[in-house]
């Protein structure tokens, strides 16, 4: 199988390039080996009405990447606006947020079109698509009407929400018609495939059997399919990293002192506000754990042309702000608040250095920083893992310290109790998170993946079409 997949941030690969987000992070050592092509947004746009898309290529281990430059007219429409104004807000049942013109849908749709277009080029006899996330719903509709019949999946990284907060976005039964085109649809969790399912019976009436909606497009099988890493080789970078000149630097101004760290994209998913908040409520309630633990929160820029992620931005350092004015003393600054993005190199080296790893969305897709402290923890001091049950990771990661974001209080006893947690307890709980991980990595997802998509292809050729 030529397999060509296709995504809208594409990674290079380069050891201190910053990691936005876990799609790219998760997508790069896959592509590397399996010898796909990757193709994806330059980053960069073009005017004009382009005949030939313009790719870059270059080799990318065993595979290769191809980098896009999209349509000038049309990029803002489509990122900012409808995938990351209208979609991103909905998927993470945030439906207040939602924005979008018509204008941003039809833009959306031409660079949907624009990316089948540019496919062409890379198909070849006994090529497979596979598209990831909410930026190519209609991918794959485009596809075949360009006469594409060959087999193409979908992977959404992100939640997909109940049938009413899907429904508030502008042109959603049109676009989930669209997303019948592929063959198969990966989801992170059971809930999210269900409340996908439930849609399509529904609001669109189709009949569903065994996890395989009926469509005018013919058989899509939605089916879970959760990600994960490479737990070998994360914690190896872990053991790397900790002679890294930033790594060491942290540890030398710990003074002793315990270290609790989150890494976010800064994004209202996230649930910064609500985490430092318990940080807050924590110093508040034991005092004497003033100046005996700090928190590192890394939070990554993004969409900062996006209202609510200036917003955002805005927010969170001002309440980092009271917070360090409220709690800090001359020599102890509680929080320290990184504005900007790292590397995987150093943050597996940061996440090894924690105590505690706080990862408290109020919504995500899995969340794969949660997969990555765990993995790069000492087994034989391994530190202790706070999660949201919001993230899709608690699934797996069910002897976390599993807590509700939104209940601040609750969320500051329990770090308390990550802090003063016995060694045994830490390992019991650690062990059996590693399992789970060795039990799920990323090339065993990659696998999962693409052998039902020939599985699909298989049924389409044996069955008579409905
Ligand atoms: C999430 C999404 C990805 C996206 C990443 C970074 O993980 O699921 O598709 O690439 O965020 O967001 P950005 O808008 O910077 O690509």
């Amino acid at each position: 199988m030529n397999l060509v997949v296709v995504s809208n941030r594409v990674s290079r690969g380069k050891p201190n390039e910053p990691m936005t987000g876990g799609l790219a992070a998760a997508l790069l050592p896959i592509v590397e080996k399996s010898g796909a092509i990757w193709v994806g947004s330059s980053g960069r746009v073009r005017d004009g009405n382009q005949k030939e898309p313009f790719a870059e290529v270059e080799a990318l281990g065993a595979g290769a990447l191809a980098m896009l430059d999209l349509p000038a007219a049309h990029y803002g429409g489509y990122y900012e606006g409808f995938a990351n104004s209208a979609l991103w807000p909905a998927l993470h049942s945030r439906a207040d947020l939602i924005r979008a013109s018509q204008e941003d849908y039809l833009s959306y749709r031409e660079v949907n079109a624009f990316m089948a277009r540019a496919l062409l080029r890379f198909r070849k006899t006994d090529s497979a698509f596979w598209v990831q996330d909410y930026h190519f719903l209609a991918l794959g509709a485009e596809l075949r009407d360009l006469g594409v019949t060959e087999p193409i999946g979908f992977f959404l990284h992100t939640p997909w929400p109940a049938r009413s907060v899907i429904s508030g976005v502008p042109h959603h039964r049109e676009l989930i018609e669209a997303m019948l085109a592929y063959d198969l649809i990966g989801f992170q969790t059971e809930e999210d495939c269900e409340n996908f399912v439930s849609y399509a019976q529904s609001d669109l009436g189709l009949v569903v059997h065994d996890g395989v909606i009926i469509s005018r497009y013919g058989r899509t099988r939605a089916a879970v399919f959760p990600i994960g890493i490479d737990p070998k080789q994360f914690a190896q970078l872990a053991m790397k990293a900790s002679t890294h000149p930033d790594v060491s630097r942290l540890r030398r101004s710990l003074n002793g002192e315990k270290l609790a760290i989150g890494v976010d994209r800064l994004d209202y998913s996230k649930g910064l506000i609500n985490r430092i908040k318990a940080f807050d409520r924590m110093w508040t309630l034991h005092p004497q754990l003033s100046r005996t633990v700090s928190l590192l929160q890394i939070a990554t820029p993004s969409r900062g042309a996006i209202e609510a992620y200036g917003n955002l931005q805005s927010e969170v350092a001002r309440l980092v702000t009271d917070v360090n004015g409220q709690h800090g003393e001359v020599d102890w600054t509680p929080i320290r608040y990184l504005n900007k993005g790292y590397g995987q190199a150093v943050l597996a080296g940061l996440y090894r250095t924690a105590q505690v790893g706080v990862v408290t969305p109020l919504q995500d897709g899995m969340n794969l920083v949660a997969k990555e402290y765990v993995a790069a923890q000492n087994p034989v001091d391994p530190g202790v893992l706070v999660l949201s049950k919001f993230a899709g990771a608690a699934n797996e990661l069910d002897t976390a310290l599993l807590v509700n974001p939104h209940d601040i209080d609750s969320m500051a006893r329990t770090i308390a109790i990550a802090l003063s947690m016995p060694l045994t307890e830490r390992r019991m709980r650690w062990e059996a998170m590693m399992a789970k991980l060795r039990g799920h990595t990323i090339q065993q997802w990659f696998a999962d993946f693409t052998d039902a998509l020939h599985d699909c292809q298989l049924d389409k050729s044996e069955l008579a079409p409905v």
